[in-house]
């Protein structure tokens, strides 16, 4: 089944940034886009997310166009579907973990698994407050919270950036779990070569384009 499809993507601010990106992701599958820092990684995360018009080319998730979509029911697609990881993670800061992943599984009707606690390794340290947590403790409770949503396409931007080299292999194989056990697919912007290689598709942003690597 085909989650994702982006066809003849452009973008620009006040230079272009890309033209002709082209790309489709099914279930089980994940994407890696690789690129310099400023070559349009985040932004084209943005477009593929719902969170940034085009200047021309359509986006379809779930085989609806989500820059035609009716706003109530791109909201609707947001909050169920669609799963989210910054390069600044967005926790609630006055919250413990805890009650991040609390919020998330109430407006999602799912519950919070052990499991991914355990698996993240945060099990220990998620009824502290955020603010209490290091950098990649916080980090994966924001990652805790996308995955406690069951979203069925994830968007991740950098969301190893705070951890070790071998957190991070760890934080891909949970990942690359969810992708095995659910009808869900994801794409990731990494500056990490190694960790995008993890992915099934790695694509690099370069020369406005978008090139095949693997
Ligand atoms: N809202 C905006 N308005 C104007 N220019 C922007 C905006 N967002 C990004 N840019 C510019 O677009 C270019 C690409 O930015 P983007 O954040 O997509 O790069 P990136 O590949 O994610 O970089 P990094 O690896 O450093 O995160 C940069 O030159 C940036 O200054
Ligand atoms: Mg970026």
């Amino acid at each position: 089944m085909q989650l994702l499809n982006a066809t003849n993507i452009a973008h620009d601010f006040e230079y272009p940034l890309f033209t002709d990106i082209n790309l489709s992701l099914n279930a089980h599958e994940s994407m890696a886009i690789i690129g310099a820092s400023g070559s349009g990684k985040s932004t084209l995360l943005h477009i593929l997310s719902s969170l940034l018009a085009p200047k021309s080319g359509t986006v379809e998730l779930f085989d609806k166009n989500i820059y035609t979509l009716k706003k109530d029911l791109l909201v609707d697609m947001r909050r169920d579907d669609i799963g989210m990881v910054f390069q600044s993670h967005y926790l609630f800061k006055g919250f413990s973990g805890y009650e991040n992943l609390e919020v998330a599984a109430k407006l999602s009707n799912t519950s919070i698994e052990d499991s991914v606690l355990e698996d993240l390794g945060i099990k220990d340290v998620i009824h502290q407050k955020v603010t209490e947590l290091s950098g990649g403790q916080q980090q994966r409770v924001s990652i805790a919270r996308v995955l406690t949503k069951k979203p069925r396409l994830i968007f991740a931007d950098e969301p190893t950036g705070n951890l070790d080299s071998e957190t991070a292999l760890d934080v891909m194989k949970l990942f690359r779990q969810y992708l095995q056990t659910h009808e869900a697919a994801m794409v990731l912007v990494t500056h990490e070569k190694s960790l995008a290689m993890e992915c099934d598709h790695v694509y690099k942003l370069v020369d406005m384009k978008l090139e095949k690597v693997k």
